[in-house]
């Protein structure tokens, strides 16, 4: 056989995929990256972090106007929500940033082709075009990047009209009189936020006794208690048993997960996000050899090679949070370790971020996680009801928790509730990126007056001596 034409070929053109190919351009691999979507970025850009932010920032300022404008002595007397503009806006910022992708892959040399691909083989990448025609593609190495898809839930058909998953509701034409959200997750909190900002009656069904499986159980009680203040209502540890659609909307049957009655609960829409589950239909993975572990997600090894040689996979579609930075950072590793340099990522550091108000951001280990691991840890806690930024933007809601080692000092892991969590949690990455200790953060000077004075008051707390408090 012939010499393969590229370097690499890289199935899906999400975050991870995107990256991977640019990063193995740069490293001089001729690379070519495929996706069924025309538009770039995958689900992050399309119907994902990009439009859900957009959602976001648009309500809160809304939202603001509406509520907070008065108290610093804005009146608006004929305040008017124009749902089109807000949706165009989202439209506009999804296609600026996805065609900006196309750009950067031809500065750097991507054939990027537009076609659903299979692995035929090792080294062989079979693309069929949307009018039919094929192609197949001879490659050194072949990274799977198709991401993720929303998990389904038996008896709630998702008809993208009534019953909606995350992509439908990024894109209502009204807003909706009530909604209920399925699941109580980060994509529930962020979504249900927007439309109960835009007047929507929002409820929420979860089966945990707590939203937000995962995050530090302090923060998710806290953030429970502010979102209930912001209006969202939550049935926790209640389970979905069916839906039906009807003239009037979606009834829902719903009983406690423990036992006991069945109520039904009527909404115009209900949104289903109870997580999402990798995707790898039609890409032939069985028949080449590469396997998927019991949920599905392709297993690899540290270097993100799946069990056949010169087959690789990335973000999403391999087990870790589904995050889009996560699918970035791996896709540049992959593409060094293609291109013979070193490179892995440590999950530990990986940060998550809920964009809700006040936002929640966390990295590394939560109080929970230590205790079982039994590490012996310390605990420094400073509100932003104490943070002088905090006052005079009236932002006072949350805390900024930092968890060090009793022994060592150095920080295991950091978790904030409060205004631009998202924002000051890359301070704490930072800081265990290079293994500080609390005292550093401590002795770090913070510009004044910044929310990010709570961080250092925080780690200034784990050794007994805040100053602010
Ligand atoms: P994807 O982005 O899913 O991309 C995979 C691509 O592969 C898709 O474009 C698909 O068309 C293509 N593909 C699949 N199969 C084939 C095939 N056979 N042939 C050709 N192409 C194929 N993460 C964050 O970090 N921050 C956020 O704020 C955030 N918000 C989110 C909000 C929502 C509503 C959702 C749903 C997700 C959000 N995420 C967020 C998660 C984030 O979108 C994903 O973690 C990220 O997109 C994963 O990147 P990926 O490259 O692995 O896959
Ligand atoms: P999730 O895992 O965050 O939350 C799903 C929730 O549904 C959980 O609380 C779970 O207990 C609950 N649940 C599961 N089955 C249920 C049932 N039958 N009935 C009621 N509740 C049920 O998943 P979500 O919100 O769908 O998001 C998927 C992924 O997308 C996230 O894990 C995250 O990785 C990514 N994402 C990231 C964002 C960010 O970084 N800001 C924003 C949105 C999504």
């Amino acid at each position: 056989m012939s010499d393969p034409v590229h370097d690499l070929v890289v199935i899906g053109a999400g975050p991870g995929g995107y990256v991977a190919a640019i990063r193995a351009a740069q490293l001089g691999l001729k690379t070519a990256c495929v996706d069924k979507r025309a538009a770039l970025g995958g689900t992050c850009l399309n119907v994902g972090c990009i439009p859900s932010k957009a959602l976001l920032y648009s309500s809160e300022r809304y939202a603001e106007a509406k509520e907070k404008f008065a108290e610093h002595g804005i009146r608006i007397t004929r305040l008017k929500l124009d749902l089109g503009a807000m949706m165009a806006r989202k439209e506009k910022t999804v296609t600026d940033l996805t065609k900006g992708i196309g750009f950067l892959l031809k500065k750097n040399g991507v054939t990027h082709l537009v076609g659903t691909a299979s692995v035929a083989a090792p080294g062989e990448v079979a693309v069929t075009r949307i009018d039919g025609t094929t192609e197949t593609l001879t490659t050194r190495n072949i990274l799977i990047a198709t991401g993720s898809e929303p998990s389904t839930l038996n008896g709630v058909e998702v008809d993208e009209k009534r019953i909606v998953s995350s992509t439908g509701a990024l894109s209502f034409e009204n807003v909706p009189e009530k909604l209920i959200v399925i699941g109580a997750g980060v994509i529930g909190l962020e979504l249900g936020s927007v439309w109960s900002r835009l007047g929507a009656e929002v409820t929420f069904v979860e089966t945990l006794d707590h939203i937000l499986p995962g995050m530090d159980r302090e923060i998710s009680r806290h953030a429970l208690r502010v979102f209930k203040r912001q209006g969202l209502e939550f049935r926790l540890s209640h389970k979905v048993t069916g839906a039906s659609i009807g003239g009037r909307g979606v009834r829902l049957s719903v009983e406690p997960v423990a036992g006991g009655d069945a109520e039904e609960l009527g909404a115009a829409i209900v949104l289903l996000a109870i997580g999402r589950r990798p995707y790898t239909e039609g890409l032939g993975l069985e028949e080449v050899g590469v396997t998927v572990d019991e949920h599905g997600f392709i297993e690899v090894d540290r270097r993100f090679e799946t069990r056949v040689p010169g087959i690789y996979a990335i973000g999403d579609c391999i087990p870790g949070p589904m995050l889009a930075h996560k699918a970035e950072d791996e896709g540049s590793i992959c593409a060094e370790i293609l291109a013979g340099q070193s490179g892995q990522i440590d999950y530990d550091r990986v940060p998550g971020v809920v964009y809700t108000w006040p936002e929640i951001a966390s990295v590394g280990k939560t109080e929970e996680a230590l205790k079982e691991q039994g590490v012996s840890y310390k605990l420094g806690k400073f509100p932003f009801s104490a943070n002088s930024r905090g006052r005079v933007t009236g932002d006072t809601d949350g805390f900024v928790k930092i968890l060090a080692d009793t022994d060592t000092d150095r920080v295991l892991g950091v978790h904030i509730l409060g205004p631009l969590a998202g924002d000051l949690i890359s301070e704490a990455v930072i800081a265990m990126e290079f293994g500080a200790s609390a005292e550093d953060i401590a002795r770090t000077c913070h510009a004044h007056p910044s929310m990010g004075e709570a961080v250092r008051e925080a780690a200034l707390a784990a050794a007994g001596r805040a100053l602010h408090i």
